[in-house]
């Protein structure tokens, strides 16, 4: 039986509001790197506030996701030798995934398996942006953690309808946005928009994770970083790291064509992807 869902637009704002406030941390963060003035030293004032957080951030900067040979020790050092730009996307890193925390388990899903789905599409679209010369990779690991925020929440607000969109994926390959569609009414990219743009993230991260499933749909001046989003979302699902389901999507040649590259290249990619998943996966473990 199909469970069919209506969602109250005005509602599931005020909702959103109460329950995904962008963090704190994060905000000011966003707001200090946008600052022309920005320093190591601002940018340090404001992550050594919370002690708790200083030390997840350290914790993460000496794990193997930003494949950094030195241990450092305080922020000071982690800001001096990985630059502002790694430290920001460490210190999303770090307050995002709270978030993932407070979603409860239903039907094949749960917070902690989006999460490492969400950080091994961080880890590949990063590889991929290297590799094409995308532009700024630190930037591609922020598409890569925020891309299906929107599962979250689906799952927090419409859990019945949600659990009824996977049931439906057990029985056989489909493209999650259209069982999204046909019994939600939307699917997780629109819900996924919607927060980036209530937290004021750039409209560019907005309108990427808005297209992550369909890039031919996207924008041409961002059709590129939204293909490089697919492709790592694609090789990451196929590799079964982290939330997966049976996705009727593969790596089209229409994409390929977008990023300019061959069907070996991306192979190539795949494999590169697995062997940075095991090195990765013993942060899960
Ligand atoms: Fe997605
Ligand atoms: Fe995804």
């Amino acid at each position: 039986m199909a469970v069919e869902c209506k969602i109250e637009w005005e509602d599931l704002n005020r909702k959103m509001e109460k329950m995904f406030p962008m963090p704190q941390i994060m905000a000011k963060i966003l707001q200090e790197v946008n600052n022309p003035n920005a320093s190591a030293a601002s940018l340090e004032k404001i992550l050594k506030n919370d002690p708790s957080f200083t030390l997840k951030i350290l914790a993460l900067a000496n794990s193997s996701y930003y494949g950094v040979a030195a241990k450092v020790a305080n922020i000071r050092a982690a800001i001096t030798l990985l630059g502002l730009n790694m430290v920001k996307s460490i210190a999303l890193h770090a307050s995002v995934s709270d978030l993932f925390r407070v979603t409860a388990n239903s039907f094949g899903f749960s917070g902690t398996e989006l999460w490492k789905h969400s950080v091994g599409v961080g880890v590949c679209v990063k590889m991929v942006s290297r590799r094409l010369h995308l532009g700024n990779a630190e930037d591609y690991f922020t598409l890569g953690l925020l891309h299906d925020v929107g599962l979250l929440i689906e799952h927090q607000f419409f859990p019945e309808a949600a659990d009824a969109v996977l049931k439906r994926l057990t029985l056989g390959p489909a493209k999650l946005t259209d069982v999204e569609r046909e019994l939600l009414g939307t699917d997780h990219e629109v819900l996924s928009a919607l927060l980036c743009r209530k937290w004021s993230l750039p409209e560019s991260v907005c309108t990427v994770v808005k297209f992550h499933h369909h890039p031919a749909e996207a924008p041409e001046a961002l059709r590129r970083t939204t293909a490089a989003v697919y492709l790592a979302n694609t090789i990451v699902q196929q590799a079964g790291y982290g939330f997966h389901y049976r996705s009727g999507e593969n790596i089209t040649g229409e994409v390929l064509k977008v990023l300019g590259i061959e069907d070996v290249d991306a192979q190539v990619m795949q494999e590169d992807f697995h062997r940075e998943a095991a090195e990765i996966s013993l942060q899960f473990a």
